[in-house]
């Protein structure tokens, strides 16, 4: 075969392996996806595109070095692609390399001045290193890329736009106050997809109807299978970032099991356990609609953090033109309540998630750590309708 001709075939080789890769890091098997983008680059060396694909890939799998090397081979190819500068900048946040991070994020905004994630980033990572009001952090190392397109296409994104965020800060956090907020998760057409499925009946497997003022007011329904391909992307990308904080407390707990770093894996736990019923499921409040601080304790085999996206827009106090819910703020405590409860109220909005504790969280007492049992709740919505997916990650019985 002549050079050229060898050429476009190696590209269009290239190109199904990395499509593969990413179909395989969606399905949660980031091994499998691994070993397929090394294929990708091998047979095809020169395109930094899969360079940078590998890098993601690699970063997702927490070999940052490898990453950080991949990242590097993209860049020496093509000197301005401002993603592998984000990818690296988002390394070394995780590595504690405030500096560096810095500069490489400025290069990604230099090189991609149209990209408003790259821009909020950056002014995150600004503030981490003290030049800009401290404010500022946690929205925005927390928010991700919010491009435009459809929402069933993009949630084919979700490992690669879950690795611009900062999953160390994110864990930091998580363990130190029981919950953490990513602002922003889902973008607005996804939580308007989302809003517009709570009425489709063949959906739903089951639905409860609250109104009892010591369990709340408000209804739910339990997606049936299979669930939405929507939600079931964002959980499987979602999984591995939070079962390596979940692994991380098995570790400080002194636990010898560790949750598999796959969701697949992990829903086959579910499913020897008899915990076949999938979890995720969709909320409405109207005014008047609360959820009493509750603990979730269902499933003998339970994952320890929880995930829940406010789908409907916040109504700005200020302004009182602005449609959207008022009140319902998602609250969060220690068990039992009291003085000392630690009482967090969290206002989110529109496409942001909250991940948090189900039952405990962790606490270090004198050098020993040990678990603290919390609750969590929505406060009372004084106004508008709140809508929220609730996505835990174990099935239920
Ligand atoms: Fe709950």
């Amino acid at each position: 075969m002549n050079p050229k001709r060898q050429k476009t075939k190696d590209r269009r080789r290239a190109r199904m392996l990395a499509q593969q890769a990413w179909d395989a890091a969606n399905q949660g098997n980031l091994d499998l996806a691994e070993k397929i983008i090394r294929r990708a680059v091998a047979t095809q060396e020169d395109n930094p595109v899969l360079w940078n694909d590998q890098g993601v890939i690699l970063g997702l799998r927490h070999k940052d070095t490898e990453a950080a090397k991949s990242f590097a081979a993209a860049l020496s190819l093509a000197p301005t692609f401002a993603d592998p500068y984000a990818h690296l900048a988002t390394l070394r946040i995780r590595q504690g390399r405030l500096e560096e991070a810095l500069a490489l994020q400025t290069q990604a905004v230099e090189y991609a001045p149209q990209n408003a994630s790259y821009a909020e980033i950056l002014q995150a990572y600004q503030a981490l290193t003290g030049r800009l009001p401290l404010h500022t952090v946690p929205q925005a190392v927390a928010r991700v890329d919010s491009t435009e397109a459809s929402s069933d296409a993009r949630s084919n994104d979700w490992p690669k736009r879950l690795a611009t965020l900062d999953w160390h800060a994110l864990a930091n956090r998580l363990t130190r106050d029981g919950c953490v907020v990513i602002a922003g998760l889902l973008d607005a057409s996804t939580c308007e997809q989302l809003c517009g499925l709570f009425d489709d009946d063949p959906l739903f497997s089951k639905t409860v109807v609250m109104d009892r003022p010591e369990f709340g007011k408000g209804v739910y329904r339990y997606f049936g299978a299979p669930i939405p391909i929507v939600v079931d992307h964002l959980r499987r990308a979602v999984y591995p970032h939070v079962a390596l904080i979940a692994n991380e407390w098995q570790g400080l707990l002194g636990e010898s099991e560790r949750f598999p770093e796959k969701w697949d894996c992990f829903r086959d736990q579910c499913h020897h356990a008899g915990q076949t019923m999938p979890t995720p499921i969709l909320l409405k409040y109207g005014p008047g609609g609360f959820n009493a601080l509750h603990r979730d304790l269902r499933g003998a085999l339970f994952f320890p953090i929880q995930m829940a996206v406010v789908l409907s827009p916040r109504a700005d106090p200020e302004n009182a033109n602005t449609q959207g819910f008022q009140g319902g703020e998602f609250l969060f405590c220690d068990s039992p309540e009291g003085r000392k409860s630690r009482p967090q109220e969290i206002p989110l909005g529109l496409g942001d998630a909250v991940l948090f504790c189900t039952r405990d969280r962790l606490v270090r007492t004198g050098g020993v750590v040990g678990l603290q049992p919390v609750k969590h709740g929505v406060g009372p919505i004084t106004g508008g309708t709140r809508f929220v997916l609730g996505v835990p990650f174990h099935e239920y019985r």
